[in-house]
């Protein structure tokens, strides 16, 4: 039997996203299989991409295969740094569109606010990429739009112009690394929070608080993780490559974490910080070598 996950979250423009979905990226590898099980045999119905994620196509196959109708499913996929600026941004879109096989994404997101090296004002860059997705919005190519990794900084840059707000900002959140004013930042302005990398990478598997609450609730650690997020509310999109773990990371409806419980795990980034993804302009610099040299 399928375990399916109902719970949902609603967006400040009533749109509703499942609160867990699947991660998908081309880290640690893309696996066909495990989309369609996830799909098909265990009921998600959110899938997290990004066109940086080279997947795009593969997910069309995958959802065709899955026999799940496209509008029962809620697909996530943004838009890389390469691409910022108006006409750009919604060439990028259709792209993305066609490769997904789709005529219109859920949720369509800036995955990054750091522009390409050399661009000499960034915040009007933002600016003019956020207008675009606006207007891919009110097209009704996206039925939600938002970011990602941004800051309170970059968020308060938008808001000087937003005739839309960001209905969602996506951003690390796991045990190690919590932005608590960013994430009430949000809140009070009505932007849903989604955490991406809940398991820190796999990281916070091994941590030993969250194995003893793994004893105690007869759960494994990435349950605990997942349920953590879910509590908080937190919309989150645990990947995993394998069948049996996305089975697993699906089957967090049926528990529920104390309130001691929770605020234990909630505090175990005041003493130990990891910062798992950045894209720096260093980063960026370094990609558009390899690409050069790679042709
Ligand atoms: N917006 C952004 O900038 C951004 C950045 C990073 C990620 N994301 C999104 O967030 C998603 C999740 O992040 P992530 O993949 O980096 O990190 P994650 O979900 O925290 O961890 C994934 C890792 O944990 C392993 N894993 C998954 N389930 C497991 C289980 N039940 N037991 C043991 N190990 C398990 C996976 O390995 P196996 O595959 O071998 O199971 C993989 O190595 C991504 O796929 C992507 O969609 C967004």
């Amino acid at each position: 039997m399928a375990d399916v996950p109902t719970k949902s979250v609603t967006l400040s423009n009533g749109t509703k996203i499942p609160i867990l979905g699947l991660g998908t990226s081309h880290e640690g590898g893309y696996c066909h299989s495990a989309v369609v099980y996830a799909l098909k045999d265990c009921g998600y119905r959110h899938i997290d991409t990004a066109k940086r994620y080279r997947c795009e196509d593969a997910l069309k196959k995958a959802i065709e295969e899955s026999g799940v109708k496209r509008e029962d499913i809620f697909i996530t996929s943004k838009l890389w740094n390469a691409e910022l600026g108006h006409g750009a941004t919604k060439a990028a879109c259709q792209r993305s569109l066609e490769s997904l096989g789709v005529t219109y994404l859920d949720l369509y997101l800036i995955h990054w606010p750091t522009c390409p090296p050399g661009t000499p004002d960034e915040k009007s860059l933002r600016i003019e990429t956020w207008k675009a997705m606006e207007e891919l919005y009110k097209d009704g190519l996206c039925r939600a739009i938002g970011v990602s990794n941004f800051e309170i900084e970059h968020l308060e840059e938008l808001k000087e112009v937003w005739t839309v707000a960001p209905h969602v900002n996506q951003i690390e959140h796991h045990i190690y690394y919590r932005p608590v004013e960013l994430i009430q930042y949000c809140r009070n302005n009505n932007i849903c929070v989604e955490g991406y990398c809940p398991l820190s990478k796999g990281l916070a598997l091994d941590d030993a608080i969250v194995k003893e609450l793994s004893v105690k609730y007869q759960r494994t650690a990435s349950q605990i993780l997942i349920r953590w997020n879910i509590q908080n509310e937190i919309i989150t999109i645990p990947k995993s490559t394998k069948e049996e773990r996305v089975r697993e990371n699906s089957q967090v409806f049926d528990f529920h974490l104390s309130e001691e419980d929770m605020e234990t795990l909630n505090d175990i980034h005041r003493t130990r910080t990891v910062k798992l993804c950045s894209c720096s302009q260093e980063k960026l610099k370094y990609e558009r070598r390899c690409l050069e040299m790679t042709g």
